[in-house]
Order: C-alpha cells, then sequence, then structure tokens
C-alpha cells in the first residue's frame, strides 16, 4: 500500500512554547508542517500568518506547507512563501469566487502560485465535488481533502467524505499523474489507516498531536504505529 507521511497542525500547540512542540512532533517523526491561516472570511476565525509561519520554520528543517483558508488566497501568496512555505494550499471555493471581488480565477491562481516557485495545492470542501479541478489535476501537486467544516480544530471526521479521497486518488491514477491527496479534519489513531486505505499520502494531524493526553513525540509515536 501507498505510504503515508503526517503533517501536524499547530492549531492546538501552546503557543507559548511553540519551538519546543515543534521539535518534540519532529523527534515524534512528523514529515512535514501544515499551518492553517484563517483570515476571519472565508472562514469564521483568525489564526496567523507570517510571523508564525516563520517561527515555525526557524524550529524544523522540514516542508512547511501553508492551508490558506482566506478570502482571497492569491493576495497572501508572497508573505507565505517569504516567510517559509514551500507549498501553498488554497480553497477552491475562494479562488471561484475572487473574479467577482477583482481577483484572478482559478486556473489564473494555480499559475500565478506557481510562478512564484512554491508547490501548489488545492482545498476542497465538503460541499464540494472532485469533478470540479479534474481538469486542473495535471497543474498541480496536491490536493486536499476536507474531512470537516473547515476553520476549527478538533472536530469529529465525517468518515462518508473519505469516498471523495477514492475518487480522487482514481482520477489521479487514470490520468497518469503524480499527486498528493491529503485528508483534513478529524484523524486520530483509530481512522488514520481508513484514510491511507482510501488513497491519502497525507494526512493531516491537529488534536491527535497536539493534546493533554501526551507529549506531541508521544502522540506522534502512536499516530505513526497506528498506520502500520
Ligand atoms: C481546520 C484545519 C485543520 C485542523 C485539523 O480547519 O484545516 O488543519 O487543524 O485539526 P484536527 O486534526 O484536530 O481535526
Ligand atoms: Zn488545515
Amino acid at each position: 500500500m501507498n505510504s503515508c507521511l503526517i503533517a501536524p497542525s499547530i492549531l492546538t500547540a501552546d503557543f507559548s512554547q511553540l519551538h519546543q512542540q515543534i521539535q518534540a512532533a519532529d523527534e515524534g517523526g512528523a514529515d512535514l508542517w501544515h499551518l492553517d491561516v484563517m483570515d476571519g472570511h472565508f472562514v469564521p476565525p483568525l489564526s496567523f500568518s507570517g510571523e508564525v509561519i516563520k517561527a515555525v520554520s526557524k524550529a524544523t528543517k522540514n516542508l512547511i506547507e501553508v492551508h490558506a483558508m482566506v478570502a482571497h488566497p492569491s493576495e497572501h501568496f508572497e508573505t507565505f512563501i517569504q516567510n517559509g512555505a514551500s507549498r501553498v494550499i488554497f480553497h477552491y471555493e475562494a479562488a471561484m469566487k475572487a473574479p467577482h471581488l477583482g481577483g484572478p480565477g482559478l486556473g489564473e491562481t494555480v499559475v500565478l502560485l506557481r510562478d512564484m516557485g512554491a508547490e501548489v495545492g488545492i482545498a476542497l470542501n465538503p460541499e464540494t465535488q472532485v469533478d470540479e479541478i479534474s481538469d486542473l489535476l495535471p497543474e498541480i501537486q496536491q490536493v486536499t481533502i476536507m474531512l470537516i467544516r473547515p476553520g476549527w480544530g478538533g472536530q469529529q471526521m465525517n468518515t462518508s467524505l473519505l469516498a471523495k479521497v477514492r475518487e480522487v486518488r482514481e482520477l489521479i491514477t487514470k490520468q497518469g499523474l503524480n499527486l498528493h491527496v491529503e485528508v483534513d479534519g478529524g484523524v486520530k489513531p483509530h481512522n488514520a489507516s481508513s484514510c491511507r486505505e482510501a488513497g491519502a499520502d497525507i494526512i493531516v494531524a491537529g488534536s491527535s498531536v497536539f493534546n493533554s493526553e501526551g507529549t506531541a513525540e508521544q502522540n506522534l509515536k502512536i499516530l505513526k504505529q497506528s498506520l502500520g
């Protein structure tokens, strides 16, 4: 079966100890970092932006991806990349609305990001069908399937959405492409292997890594073991 990388999200980490938390998760086997930027518009909460991305990039040697839950993704690409992001995942739903707000369209957003030297990921909200982006698959490096409503860590996974993971993996295989398929939301040791079986090769893990039950290092090791 496909190998599966773990991308911790710091949303539920202790920000007063961010450096140590990053290093603990790295020691537990974190493969890359998934940083959730929220603008209070695309999703209700605000999270963080460039300064925190920079702080994480100083604490790790792992690749950093930014998950941009923002209404105007292209306006922030430079900030993300300058502060250490190698991959930026923007939302299909935001890019589709952007032209009405004076911004670039979906295909243009992909090209803009690629021309800035970043890997391109597109995230799909639970209600968005995989077919919407099938033509763009040859142009991008990653599809992120949201298994929760975006905006908050610690929610329960909607396992019926794993069907979309299977669907996108099939489309990628059919087109002979080599893309990452990432799942985001509610991943725990008891359901991580079903994400992998559905075709995900990156799993985002927030509250299953940063919680009061164990250290980030211990929690990461448990999650890794659960993947077999
Ligand atoms: C939520 C974010 C997620 C979040 C996942 O909108 O996109 O990356 O941090 O947190 P858990 O793993 O707790 O569901
Ligand atoms: Zn995320």
